[in-house]
C-alpha cells in the first residue's frame, strides 16, 4: 500500500541554523523558509536526491509544534511520510485493522496541498506517521 517516502520531518529551534547546517555542511540543496500560518510551522524544504528533509518550526501561538519543541529543545524527528494512492481507501484499511487516525479520523489537506492523514504514534511502534494522497 504505501509507496516512496515522501519526507522526513524535524522540528528544530533555529531554522537558520538548520538550513545552513543541510546546505554548508551537508553540501544540500536548501530553500528559503516558508511560512504556512494555516498549519503553524514555517518550513524549510531539504531537496534530496531521493526524498525530502523538512525542517519545521512552530509558527504563531497555536502551532501543533510547539510542545513538541518545548519537550525537545534541542529540535528532534517528528514525523515520517509515505506516499499513498488513494488516502481514504488508506484509512479506511488502516481503521479496519484497528490502527488510529488522529483528528476525526478523516483525510485533511496538508502541508503540499494534498490530503493526509497522520497515525497515532503508539500504532507505528512510537513514530508518528504522514500518509500523504500522490
Ligand atoms: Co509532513
Amino acid at each position: 500500500m504505501i509507496g516512496n517516502l515522501n519526507h522526513v520531518a524535524i522540528v528544530v529551534p533555529d531554522l537558520d541554523s538548520a538550513g545552513r547546517l543541510y546546505r554548508e555542511s551537508f553540501g544540500a540543496e536548501v530553500s528559503d523558509p516558508v511560512d504556512l500560518p494555516e498549519h503553524g510551522v514555517t518550513t524549510v524544504f531539504v531537496n534530496l536526491p531521493n526524498t525530502k528533509i523538512e525542517l519545521l518550526h512552530p509558527l504563531g501561538e497555536g502551532s501543533p509544534i510547539r510542545r513538541f519543541l518545548e519537550k525537545n529543545p534541542d529540535g528532534g524527528m517528528h514525523h515520517v511520510c509515505y506516499e499513498v494512492e488513494d488516502i481514504g481507501t488508506a484509512a479506511e484499511r488502516l481503521k479496519e485493522q484497528g490502527l488510529r487516525i488522529l483528528g476525526d479520523g478523516n483525510p485533511k489537506i496538508g502541508a503540499h496541498g494534498k490530503p493526509v492523514v497522520f497515525l497515532h504514534p503508539k500504532d507505528g511502534i512510537g513514530t508518528l506517521i504522514e500518509l500523504e494522497q500522490t
